[in-house]
C-alpha cells in the first residue's frame, strides 16, 4: 500500500481532452501514485499520451477530469501563478532538447531559475549551482557558454538546472533521446546517482527498453490509458 505521507504525486481518475470545438481525448482514467524516492520509467508508443501525462504531473497543465495532487496540493482551482509556485517548489524538468539559454554560461543557466524569482541569485544559491555542476562533472566548464558544450555536456547542465532549488521531483521527457549510447548511459547514471544519494524522485519518459529496465518501476501508457504498472525485478 502507498503511504500517503510519502506520496509525492497522485493521480485519481485523471483524463485530458484537448480542444473545445473538436475534442481529442488523450488520457482516460489514469490512477497512479508516486512515492518519494522512486525512480520510474514511463513508456509507450508515440502519441500514446506520455508527454501529456508528464505535463499534468509537473503542473504545466491541468486535467479535464479527475484529481492531480503534487506534494498534497490539488491542481484544480489553481491559477497560472499557483501552478508556477507549485512547480518552483516541487518540480524540475529535463527535456530531450535541453532548452538552455545560448548566450549564457553553464552556471548562469543553472542559477537562472533563482534569478527569475529574486532578480539575482544569492551567494548561497551560486554555491549550490557550482556544487551541482561539479557533481555532474562540469567543474572546469562552469563559465563556458552552453553553445560551446557538447550535447552530453549540455544535458548535464540541464540536470543541474532541474535540481537547483532542491526540487524533490524531477520529470524527464526523453532525456537521452538525442544522445549516443555512451552519453545516454552517463546521463542516466547521473540521474540514478542523485536518486540514490538524495532520495530525489525521478520519472523518465523513454523509448529505450534497455534504460527502462534499469529503473525500479515501468508505467506503460497505451492509447491514453495505463496498460501496465510493474515493479522491475532486480537480479539477486
Ligand atoms: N495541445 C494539444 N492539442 C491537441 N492535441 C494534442 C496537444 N498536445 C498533444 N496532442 C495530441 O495528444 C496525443 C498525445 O500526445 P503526447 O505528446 O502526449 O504523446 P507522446 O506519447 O508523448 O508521444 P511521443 O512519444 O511521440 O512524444 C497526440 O495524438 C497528440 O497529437
Ligand atoms: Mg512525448
Amino acid at each position: 500500500m502507498a503511504d500517503p505521507q510519502n506520496t509525492i504525486v497522485s493521480l485519481e481518475g485523471v483524463g485530458r481532452v484537448y480542444g473545445t470545438h473538436i475534442k481529442t481525448r488523450v488520457l482516460t482514467d489514469i490512477n497512479i501514485s508516486i512515492q518519494r524516492g522512486e525512480f520510474a520509467a514511463i513508456v509507450g508508443p508515440s502519441g500514446s499520451g506520455k508527454s501529456t501525462l508528464l505535463n499534468l504531473i509537473g503542473a504545466l497543465d491541468k486535467p479535464t477530469e479527475g484529481t492531480v495532487r503534487i506534494g498534497g496540493n490539488t491542481l484544480q482551482g489553481l491559477d497560472d501563478d499557483g501552478l508556477a509556485s507549485l512547480r518552483r517548489k516541487f518540480v524540475g524538468f529535463i527535456f530531450q532538447f535541453h532548452y538552455l539559454l545560448p548566450d549564457f554560461s553553464a552556471l548562469e543557466n543553472v542559477v537562472m531559475p533563482y534569478a527569475i524569482v529574486n532578480g539575482t541569485p544569492t551567494s548561497e544559491q551560486m554555491k549550490q549551482g557550482k556544487n551541482l555542476l561539479d557533481r555532474v562533472g562540469l567543474k572546469d566548464k562552469m563559465k563556458n557558454r552552453t553553445t560551446d558544450l557538447s550535447g552530453g555536456e549540455q544535458q548535464r547542465v540541464a540536470i543541474a538546472r532541474a535540481l537547483a532549488g532542491s526540487k524533490p521531483l524531477v520529470l524527464a521527457d526523453e532525456p537521452t533521446g538525442n544522445l549516443d549510447t555512451e552519453n545516454g548511459n552517463e546521463i542516466f547514471g547521473l540521474m540514478r546517482q542523485f536518486n540514490k544519494d538524495e532520495n530525489i524522485t525521478f520519472l523518465l519518459v523513454t523509448h529505450d527498453p534497455r534504460l527502462a529496465a534499469f529503473t525500479d518501476r515501468i508505467i506503460s501508457i497505451v492509447d491514453g490509458r495505463v496498460a501496465g504498472d510493474n515493479i522491475v525485478s532486480k537480479p539477486a
